[in-house]
């Protein structure tokens, strides 16, 4: 595959891990840890395809719905994913980032996520960004309250905010737009992830269960993306 035409940032939505463990017979859990495999190996074969940010929703915003006792399984797993390959993704060049909310995170995951940060911050062969606590619509409301704040202080006018200010403001700004989606486990919605930072981003939603997912879903979904005509709303020439 030519690296010139990969997607410089994929967003992950790992979906179907439920449904993964529940065909098996076997608690949600189970089909989380499955998933916990897949995605240490979807970093890897990302960073052998050439592309420079793999964005994974890990945790929504809308997640804290579920069972007191999957919360408290997933904030849990998180700090521990975290922790467990902090190392091997320093090795691999990654640089660990974080998009989310802290109100309401277990501090042991932020705590987790900052020392993964320090410890990677210089490294420059890919990004993974951990959504966790994240959800587009905060992001957004997050940007526009910092806005607002330098416009109280006189900093910024209220009549010039602009696209490019709120793109300023969002959890990593210096990370590039997203220019592909991939959802797993057929379900064909967004369901809040990147809303601004995916607007022009090409979609693919695939029928595997991120648990069942191996490196030729990640190359079908590339291939696919090579093959889109983006225009931007522009006209091609
Ligand atoms: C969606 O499947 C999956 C999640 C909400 C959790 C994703 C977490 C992992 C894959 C573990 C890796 C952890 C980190 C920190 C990267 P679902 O539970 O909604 O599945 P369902 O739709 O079949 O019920």
């Amino acid at each position: 595959m030519a690296e010139v035409n990969v997607p410089q940032h994929v967003g992950i939505i790992m979906d179907g891990n439920g449904r993964w463990a529940k065909k098996r017979g076997l608690p949600r859990s189970f089909g989380h840890k499955q998933g916990a495999a897949v995605f240490k190996k979807t970093i890897n074969w990302a960073r052998e395809l050439g592309i420079k940010c793999v964005t994974f929703y890990a945790f929504s915003t809308e997640n804290w719905k579920r069972s007191p006792q999957e919360v408290r399984f997933l904030m849990g797993f998180s700090r521990e994913i975290i922790h467990r390959r902090v190392a091997q993704m320093d090795d691999w060049g990654v640089r660990v980032r974080w998009s989310g909310r802290r109100p309401k995170l277990w501090k042991s995951v932020i705590d987790e996520l900052e020392v993964a940060m320090e410890r990677t911050k210089h490294n420059k062969v890919i990004d993974v960004v951990f959504c966790i606590n994240y959800g587009g619509r905060a992001e957004i409301a997050d940007a526009c309250a910092e806005i607002a704040r330098e416009v109280a202080a006189g900093r910024i006018k209220g009549d010039r905010v602009t696209e490019k200010m709120i793109a300023d403001h969002l959890y990593n700004p210096d990370i590039p737009d997203c220019d592909l989606v991939i959802r797993t486990s057929g379900e064909q919605r967004t369901s809040n992830f990147l809303p601004w930072e995916a607007a022009y981003a090409e979609l693919d939603f695939v029928p595997e269960l991120f648990p069942d997912c191996g490196r030729d879903v990640l190359w079908r979904s590339i291939d696919h993306y090579i093959h889109r005509d983006r225009r931007f709303g522009g006209v091609k020439k």
